[in-house]
C-alpha cells in the first residue's frame, strides 16, 4: 500500500460548510477506490494523508493536484509498502485545526494553528505526529473505533464527525 501526505493551500478561502462538501465528495470517490484518510485545516492550509492501493492512490492524488482550489502542493512525506492503514477509520474526514482545545490538550500551551502554516508542518515526522494525534482525537470525539483487521475500512463521515468549534 501507498501513503502519501502532502500540504496545500487554498487559492480562495472557503467556508466551513464548503470544506466539509469537499470532504464528503472526497470522501464518497475515496471509498469506492478503497483509499482512506485524514486532513487537518486552518486558514486554508490543508495537510492531508491519504493511503490505499498504489494504483488509486496515485489515480486520486493525480486528481487532487490538477484541482485549482489549491495550489503550493508540497508532497510532505510518502511511503511504498506501508503494511496497514493509519488511517482506516475514514474514507476522508477532516478536522478544522482552529481549535484551542486541541493544541492545549494534545500540543500544551504556547501551540496553536499557526504550526500548520510554518515550516515546520513540512518535516515528516512533526506533519505525520500532527495528522496521527488529531485523528485520534476525531475518533475519540466521534466516538469512532479505528476498523478491525478484515473489516471494510474508510466510512463516510457524519457531518458531526468534521470536528469544528
Ligand atoms: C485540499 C483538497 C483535498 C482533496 N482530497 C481529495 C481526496 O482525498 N479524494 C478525492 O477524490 N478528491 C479530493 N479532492 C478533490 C479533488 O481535487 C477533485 O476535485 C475531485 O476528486 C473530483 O471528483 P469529482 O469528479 O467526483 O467531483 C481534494 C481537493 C482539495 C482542494
Amino acid at each position: 500500500m501507498l501513503q502519501i501526505v502532502f500540504r496545500s493551500q487554498l487559492t480562495k478561502l472557503l467556508s466551513y460548510t464548503d470544506i466539509q462538501k469537499l470532504c464528503l465528495a472526497s470522501a464518497r470517490n475515496n471509498r469506492k477506490a478503497g483509499v482512506t484518510g485524514f486532513m487537518v485545516e486552518c486558514g486554508g492550509v490543508f495537510l492531508e494523508a491519504i493511503e490505499g492501493e498504489t494504483r488509486e492512490v496515485d489515480e486520486t492524488f493525480s486528481r487532487i493536484r490538477h484541482d485549482t482550489r489549491h495550489d503550493q502542493m508540497e508532497i510532505v512525506y510518502s511511503e511504498n509498502g506501508l503494511d496497514r492503514r493509519r488511517f482506516g477509520a475514514w474514507s476522508m474526514n477532516v478536522m478544522f485545526l482552529d481549535d484551542d482545545v486541541f493544541w492545549q490538550t494534545v500540543f500544551g500551551t504556547g501551540f496553536s494553528c499557526d504550526e500548520l502554516l510554518s515550516s515546520r508542518a513540512l518535516e515528516p515526522a512533526f506533519a505525520l505526529g500532527l495528522l496521527a494525534m488529531a485523528y485520534q482525537y476525531a475518533c475519540t470525539q466521534a466516538k469512532v473505533e479505528p476498523p478491525p483487521a478484515g473489516a471494510r475500512p474508510g466510512r463516510i463521515p457524519r457531518i458531526g464527525h468534521m470536528l469544528r468549534r
